[in-house]
């Protein structure tokens, strides 16, 4: 379940460090993405909709990750040896993602905890957390170009539990929002001064 310790896992830890991006500049960014009440209503519906799938969506998005050579690389050797602890590791990380992005309040420590997924993609901290023996980075593009698959491979997750297409539809238009804001929130150590 979601309150069972995962590995790397920091969100809660008191030592985080804050984010160099304010509150301010995270409220000018939910209106740039048009992100309102609204859809934070309809991600906490999302949350109980995906709650029971983690596993499924994640096998979808690590079978995408899996089936292409060039994305698989960033789980993997330098040789390009996939890392099975570092995927797995990862994996349940990704699974408190997808809770979090639907439940958590996007506050100062929500804040902290983006900086901190951002530095695990760049130089800085990839590999750290899980002592991987992989490759030093994530190039932005991809990171950039994931907002699609992320969100074109949830819909029929967000559509199985009964709701109306038009729930469904708010639910979709939420998650496409929140996961846009986060990736112009990580792009910030990869883009310093410019971002
Ligand atoms: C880590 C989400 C893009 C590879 C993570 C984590 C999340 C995540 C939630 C775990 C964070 C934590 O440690 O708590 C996303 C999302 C993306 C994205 C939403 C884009 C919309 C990518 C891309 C790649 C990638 C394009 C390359 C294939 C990785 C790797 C880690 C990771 C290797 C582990 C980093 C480490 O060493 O700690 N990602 N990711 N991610 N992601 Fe991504």
């Amino acid at each position: 379940t979601s309150s069972e310790p995962v590995p790397g896992y920091t969100h809660d830890d008191p030592d985080l460090a804050p984010s160099p991006v304010t509150r301010a500049e995270l409220d000018l960014l939910l209106a740039s993405v048009l992100f309102g009440p609204a859809d934070q209503q309809a991600l906490h519906t999302a949350g109980k909709v995906l709650s029971g799938q983690i596993e499924q969506i994640l096998d979808v998005w690590y079978g995408f990750v899996g089936s292409h050579p060039h994305l698989v690389a960033y789980f993997s050797t330098p040789d390009g040896a996939p890392i099975g602890d570092y995927l797995a590791r990862v994996r349940a990380r990704f699974a408190r993602w997808i809770a979090d992005t639907c439940t958590r309040p996007y506050d100062e420590r929500w804040l902290a905890y983006q900086h901190e997924i951002a530095l695990r993609h760049t130089e800085p901290k990839k590999n750290e957390t899980d002592h991987a023996d992989s490759v030093p980075h994530i190039p932005l593009r991809y990171i950039i170009a994931f907002i699609y698959p992320i969100t074109a491979t949830i819909r029929p997750f967000l559509a199985a539990g009964g709701h109306s297409e038009e729930q469904v539809e708010a639910m979709h238009q939420a998650w496409f929002k929140a996961v846009t804001l986060q990736v112009a929130l990580w792009s910030q150590p990869y883009a310093g001064r410019a971002w």
